[in-house]
């Protein structure tokens, strides 16, 4: 079991670049099985769960080959394709069920077993599966998995998201591509991600009109062919160097990054009393004189990230002035809350909301990632807290993060990582 070991780090200044993002590459990958041509995909992360997309794919019959250095994954069609996800990869990472689409899309059939909840909620699927039922397909369920039957090809259909789902407009979107006839998604989900993807799956041959909207419309075709795609960066991890910055008291420029993604994160850096110098494709964070406290709520895109939450609570607990945060995305993402208070800080939990009163400092201790955003705002907390931070589990920030530590280091961060 590696830990971290944070120390607090004085300001952090300097220039790191932003990685491919991974919300992105894991449903790249997945609709690379609509492919019958092999896919390229650059600007791949090197992480746990790009590695468990991998297995995942060559369990289903396709070749990948996965050159790191070059951050360039290729992947060949399945000569047979198989249309059964087994539960050992899908309870790993709970976006492996995004292959269920395309697997339904190119076979007819798909068996995938029933993602289980996680750290930060129960997330159910059942916006996906009633996607597939819109399309035609026939749903049951049994032994843990879910099985979907469209012997005679999926038909395109009219479906309403009564939530804008990230996963569900995905797993929809890459389902309907080889249908009969149109499909249109209303209250589609609007992130970057589902723009990323919708471009890739058009790359390929399929007729997506309307990603980054929420009516997305997909006109069926016969077959999709191979492309090769750049990655977005990740919006995720450029938001969290953001936070470090602010939090530091430092001077950090973030390349590779789309400014309009991280927009909501810039407009609340700014409103604490930071300095934000937006170029495009790179973002300058200076930080102010005093961080003042904000409010804050989080909403699908273009709203606030509830994945940039764990980290701004970390930023807010030493911010002058209460702040509060409602989280409307996830019912159960407060986690971090406790561990962050474990350092001295002080927030309470009010059903979906969370109150931090401001300290002035944080103190080391040991704590533990209870999730991957969660491990990231912990690290943030360290940087800035008396003494060492010690946190545990941290193969959530693996999942995610694919070299915080070189990153951090690279800004004058003092961290660590030792094996226990
Ligand atoms: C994706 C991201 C995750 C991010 C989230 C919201 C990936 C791999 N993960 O997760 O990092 O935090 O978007 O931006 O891209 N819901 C239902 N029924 C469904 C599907 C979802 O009720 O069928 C609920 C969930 O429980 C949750 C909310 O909708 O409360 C948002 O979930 P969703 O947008 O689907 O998130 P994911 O795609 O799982």
């Amino acid at each position: 079991m590696s830990k971290l070991l944070v120390e607090k780090s004085g300001p952090l200044v300097g220039h790191v670049k932003i990685k491919g993002a991974k919300n992105s590459v894991l449903k790249l990958l997945a609709a690379s099985i609509l492919a019958n041509e092999p896919c390229t995909i650059e600007s791949v992360p090197e992480l746990l769960d790009v590695e468990v997309m991998i297995t995942l794919l060559e369990a289903l019959g396709m070749e990948v080959s996965y050159q790191r250095e070059l951050e360039t994954i290729v992947t060949q069609p399945a000569k047979h394709l198989l249309c059964e996800a087994p539960y050992e990869l899908i309870q790993k990472m709970r976006a492996s069920f995004l292959v269920m689409g395309p697997l339904l899309a190119k076979k007819g059939v798909a068996k995938v077993s029933m993602p289980g909840g996680c750290a930060i909620g129960a997330r159910p699927i059942d916006l996906h599966l009633k996607g597939f039922q819109a399309l035609g397909a026939e749903i049951t369920l049994g032994h843990g998995y879910i099985e979907a039957n469209a012997s005679n090809g999926l038909v395109g259909s009219e479906i309403y998201l009564d939530f804008p789902s990230v996963g569900a407009t995905e797993n929809i979107m890459m389902a309907a591509t080889m249908a009969k006839g149109q499909t249109v998604i209303q209250n589609a989900a609007k992130e970057p991600e589902i723009v990323d993807l919708a471009n890739f799956l058009n790359e390929m041959g399929a007729n997506v009109k309307g990603a980054g909207t929420d009516t997305i419309r997909v006109t069926g075709v016969e077959h999709l062919t191979g492309t090769r795609h750049q990655t977005i960066p990740d919006r995720i991890i450029a938001a969290t160097y953001m936070v470090a910055a602010v939090m530091t008291k430092g001077d950090i420029t973030i390349e590779n990054v789309v400014s309009s993604h991280v927009k909501p994160v810039t407009a609340k850096l700014r409103e604490m009393g930071a300095t934000i110098e937006d170029n495009d494709d790179s973002i300058r964070v200076i930080a102010g004189e005093a961080l003042k406290a904000v409010d804050l709520t989080t909403l699908p895109y273009p709203g606030f990230p509830t994945d940039a939450q764990a980290q701004f609570m970390a930023l807010l607990a030493v911010s002058e002035g209460t702040s509060v945060i409602n989280e409307t995305v996830f019912e159960n993402r407060f986690r971090h809350v406790a561990e962050i208070n474990r350092m001295g800080a002080n927030i309470k939990i009010e059903g979906h909301s969370a109150v931090i009163q401001g300290v002035k400092t944080l103190q080391g201790a040991q704590v533990k990632a209870t999730d991957l955003r969660a491990g990231a705002a912990l690290v943030l907390a360290g940087l800035i807290a008396d003494g060492v931070t010690e946190i545990d589990e941290i193969y959530h920030i693996d999942r995610g993060y694919p070299q915080i530590e070189k990153d951090l280091l690279g800004l004058g961060a003092k961290i660590t990582r030792v094996e226990s």
